[in-house]
């Protein structure tokens, strides 16, 4: 075990600034792997990994197969709609079966806050969180932490405005948790409906008005709109949302002219973000998703047997 706080990667709560000092360093050495001829080394060779998404992914799990491919381990996908979920096997009963097959670690994507956790408690092999209910998304943190990282250097005092669904958003949680250790300043931006009660207590500043925030921003990270929100009533049309919350050229022109905009993705052009923006000059959203691999290969190496970067 090299990540020093644990076998796991279950959050960026509780991840000290050193652990993520070390995933961001050895990202960027394999990040240079990309550049290789041959993009595969070999250090996960004994290694079988298994990923379990009970909920829908593209970059995340398609991330972490290429990452655990580049660092040579075996990876297996459970597909939970043609497993034995659908017999009414227990999450816990899955995983100590894959274990008792020779899994050394488990990726998982649950709709339930805590069953990462819940999975960590009850078997040896590594856990690493692939996103769980409202709570955490720690590899989306990081990634979006290293892609700041690269654009601007040290975040100590940067400004960082998350806009949008903090409410139900596990990538808002993660980017706080992770930019906070590392001495940013972060501020929360969207309708009073979708900013969780208490956030503050957080460390971040809650603001209504994303045309005053964004003046001084140097990262906005715009958060995907559920498009079922809606109908829940949290906000009356997108076309609202879109007007009040949502980045565009016209708005960003209020911006400082190097302002980096990012967004996790799926993006859902026209609500969030508009196609100007997400296509255009400030945007580093498919730099997020490249530096997803680079992380998810340093996650991996760290947990299951690397060593540690020199710092
Ligand atoms: N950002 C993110 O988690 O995307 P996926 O849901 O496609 O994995």
């Amino acid at each position: 075990m090299q990540i020093q706080s644990g076998k796991d990667l279950l959050g960026l709560r509780e991840l000290p600034e050193a652990d993520i000092e070390s995933i961001l360093k050895t990202a960027a050495s394999m990040k240079e792997i990309f550049t290789r001829p041959v993009r595969r080394v070999p250090p996960l060779i004994a290694k079988n990994i298994v990923t379990l998404f009970y909920e829908p992914s593209t970059r995340t799990a398609a991330s972490f197969h290429l990452a655990a491919r580049m660092l040579s381990a075996s990876v297996n996908n459970i597909q939970v709609t043609s497993s034995s979920v659908k017999k009414g096997e227990t999450l816990i009963d899955t995983v100590k079966n894959l274990e008792a097959m020779g899994m050394d670690a488990v990726i998982i994507r649950h709709s339930m806050a805590g069953a990462p956790h819940l999975v960590a408690q009850n078997i040896k092999g590594s856990v690493i969180n692939a996103g769980d209910g409202f709570n955490e998304h720690p590899t989306q943190g990081l990634l979006d932490i290293f892609t700041m990282r690269e654009k601007k250097g040290k975040l100590k005092d940067k400004k960082v405005l998350i806009v949008g669904d903090i409410l139900h958003s596990r990538v808002a949680r993660s980017n706080i948790w992770g930019l906070k250790t590392l001495g940013a300043k972060v501020t929360v931006v969207g309708p009073p409906t979708l900013i969780p009660k208490d956030i503050e207590k957080t460390g971040v500043t809650v603001s209504y008005n994303l045309d005053k925030e964004i003046k001084d921003a140097d990262f906005v990270n715009v958060l995907r709109i559920q498009l079922e929100r809606q109908e829940a009533g949290l906000f009356p049309s997108l076309e609202e949302y879109h007007k009040l919350y949502g980045i565009n050229a016209e708005r960003l022109k209020k911006a400082k002219n190097d302002v980096v905009v990012m967004h996790p993705g799926p993006i859902n052009r026209g609500v969030e973000i508009s196609s100007d923006v997400a296509d255009g000059p400030y945007n580093v959203i498919l730099d997020q998703v490249t530096n997803g691999v680079a992380v998810r290969m340093a996650v991996l190496f760290l947990l299951l047997g690397g060593k540690r970067a020199k710092r």
